[in-house]
């Protein structure tokens, strides 16, 4: 069923706000092999396998988000590389790349699996990845994820750069965790011919820790970094018509690579949004941080046409909001959204 009719031009996705939806992004399990201590619970109970969106269901729904308009696709978690038909998904949706109906179909990963399948990504299309990577000290790294290895993600890291993967670490900032590391990783990204992305924690899902002592503004710390780096503002899209999204970029003159700051909880970039995502149990979110979202898995499951699904998509797309409402302080200490980011992908 995921053969489409022809039709040359459907009309684009824009939502109330004039904002060109043109980037999904596709958690496709929430399950993962680390526990990084501001995504997760030290126990936490994953879904069990029916809940999820099958090989062919994911396919038929990246296929009829691309004939909406979709340039950019990311498949996120968890850790996508933890489930097993993955790549059977990223090589069947690669195969939009050449004849030009996606732009882009990128992942996003925590690395401990790179060694085994950086080079099939890189045949199967993929240029640029994203991998999760908060310090490069071996010991905090055990503690900010709850047990993971160091030198298993470093590895996977080589066999990126080996496959001629382009890579952005994503590193989440910590107060008083890996705050005096951000010179470190910028040096150390410079070395490696990576980009990096500072990032806020945001209140998504119960994890036991105190996100308020967790959440370090980066507002704080751009001023900070300028001390050391030459840091020359730097927007250019990744990609021919597909805007930048919420993060701002810096380059930095020292190292020739880019710095980025995903900052949403001290200024968002909500006005250039351009993405949708898409649970792994099928659930359409309009946005990472408001609870409005689309059930796709019920029609899905139910037979519905390609057609009938496009119509749900889009009065989906007609109700995403203007912008995310987070707030970390003392006077707001409990979580706002209650599912995780290994549920709506990163
Ligand atoms: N706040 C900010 N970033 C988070 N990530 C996971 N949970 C959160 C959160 N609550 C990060 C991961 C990954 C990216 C996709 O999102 O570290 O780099
Ligand atoms: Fe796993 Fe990424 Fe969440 Fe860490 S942040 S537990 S690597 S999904």
């Amino acid at each position: 069923m995921s053969q489409l009719t022809p039709n040359p031009s459907p009309r684009p996705l824009i939502d109330p706000f004039g904002r060109a939806i043109s980037y999904l992004r596709v958690s496709v399990t929430d399950r993962c092999d680390l526990r990084c201590v501001y995504c997760m619970q030290e126990n936490m109970v994953f879904l069990p396998r029916e809940e999820l969106l099958t090989f062919e269901e994911l396919e038929r729904l990246g296929r009829i988000f691309i004939r909406l308009g979709t340039r950019k696709l990311r498949i996120t978690g968890g850790e996508p590389l933890v489930r097993r038909d993955v790549m059977r998904l990223i090589a069947s949706l690669g195969q939009d790349l050449a004849p030009g109906r996606l732009e882009e179909l990128t992942l996003t990963t925590n690395g401990s699996q790179l060694a085994k399948h950086a080079a099939g990504l890189a045949a199967a299309g993929v240029r640029r990845i994203n991998v999760s990577l908060d310090t490069l000290d071996p010991e905090r790294f055990r503690a900010v994820t709850r047990g993971g290895r160091l030198p298993q993600t470093l590895d996977g890291l080589q066999a990126a750069r080996d496959a001629g993967l382009a890579v952005k670490i994503n590193t989440v900032a910590l107060r008083d965790v890996n705050e005096d590391e951000f010179d470190t990783l910028i040096a150390w990204c410079g070395t490696q011919g990576f980009d990096l992305c500072l990032i806020e924690t945001m209140p998504l899902g119960e994890t036991g820790e105190d996100r308020v002592e967790q959440y370090l503004p980066l507002s704080t710390v751009r001023p900070r970094l300028q001390r050391h780096w030459t840091l020359q503002r730097d927007d250019t899209p990744g990609l021919a018509g597909v805007a930048p999204g919420p993060a701002r970029y810096w380059r930095i003159a020292e190292t020739g690579q880019r710095i980025g700051f995903i900052t949403p909880l001290t200024e968002h970039f909500c006005d250039s949004c351009n993405r949708v995502r898409l649970t792994c149990t099928g659930t359409l979110f309009l946005c990472l941080g408001q609870e409005d979202h689309a059930d796709l898995r019920t029609p899905l499951r139910d037979g519905a046409s390609d057609e009938e699904m496009e119509a749900i998509i889009r009065a989906a797309v007609a109700r995403k909001p203007k912008a995310h409402d987070f707030i970390i302080d003392r006077d707001h200490p409990q979580t706002q959204i209650a599912r995780h980011m290994s549920m709506t992908g990163g």
